[in-house]
């Protein structure tokens, strides 16, 4: 897996996928503090409804944790196919413990990957983790089928996001910036906390 040089410090993939396996192995407090009180519950609830998901669409979930959002997905029809991508192995087995149908599930990392073509993707809370977030955006955004959706649920940095996350990969990562910057068709949606959602569309 790749290298990428951030203040100076050379941090691996492979050390992100460790820290989010570590947390796979407790996900009652995995749970717990993804929800942030139920503030960020809501919001993810909200970031997928904005998916517009139809009954045969398929949908990429990038970094998809523990596959908290599978049964979300399959709200909007049965038919719906799932491909969840996590570079922790210790989160995509637990994600293959969900008991949801036609889900796929890929261990890697996003930024460097083929991906299948989808007609929507799905970001988490996952963008701000990834190291090549810029490569992994312009990968995911090429697999999207013509007329696809992508939308990213997640908060550009602020003292939270260290009690949150894995500070190293995130820090001096201006997502909304980079998100306006490399696309046209982009809506922003802003919350407090720093937290914001963006759709785009292809
Ligand atoms: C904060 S968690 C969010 C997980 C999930 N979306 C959720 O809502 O619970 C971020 C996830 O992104 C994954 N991740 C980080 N960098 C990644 C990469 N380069 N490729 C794929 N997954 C990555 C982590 O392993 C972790 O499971």
């Amino acid at each position: 897996m790749n290298k990428v040089n951030k203040n100076k410090k050379s941090i691996k993939v492979k050390e992100i996928a460790e820290f989010y396996s570590y947390w796979s192995n407790y996900p009652r407090y995995y749970n717990f503090l993804s929800c942030f009180f139920g503030y960020h519950e809501y919001l993810k609830r909200k970031a997928i409804k904005m998916l517009d998901i139809k009954d045969n669409n398929i949908i990429l979930d990038i970094g998809c944790g523990p596959g908290s959002s599978f049964k979300l997905f399959k709200k909007y029809g049965e038919g719906v196919q799932i491909i969840g991508v996590d570079c922790s192995s210790g989160m995509i087995e637990k994600s293959s413990k969900r008991k949801v149908d036609k889900v796929k599930l890929i261990c890697g990392d996003i930024a460097n990957m083929k991906l299948l073509r989808v007609n929507k993707a799905v970001s988490i809370k996952s963008f701000s983790a990834i190291l090549e977030h810029e490569k992994a955006l312009d990968n995911v955004y090429n697999s999207l089928l013509k007329g696809g959706k992508l939308v990213i649920f997640d908060m550009v940095p602020n003292k939270f996001m260290k009690f949150l996350r894995y500070g190293k990969s995130y820090q001096e990562k201006d997502l909304v910036k980079v998100i306006k910057r490399k696309f046209k068709k982009v809506k922003i949606l802003k919350y407090p906390l720093g937290v914001f959602i963006a759709v785009i569309d292809r």
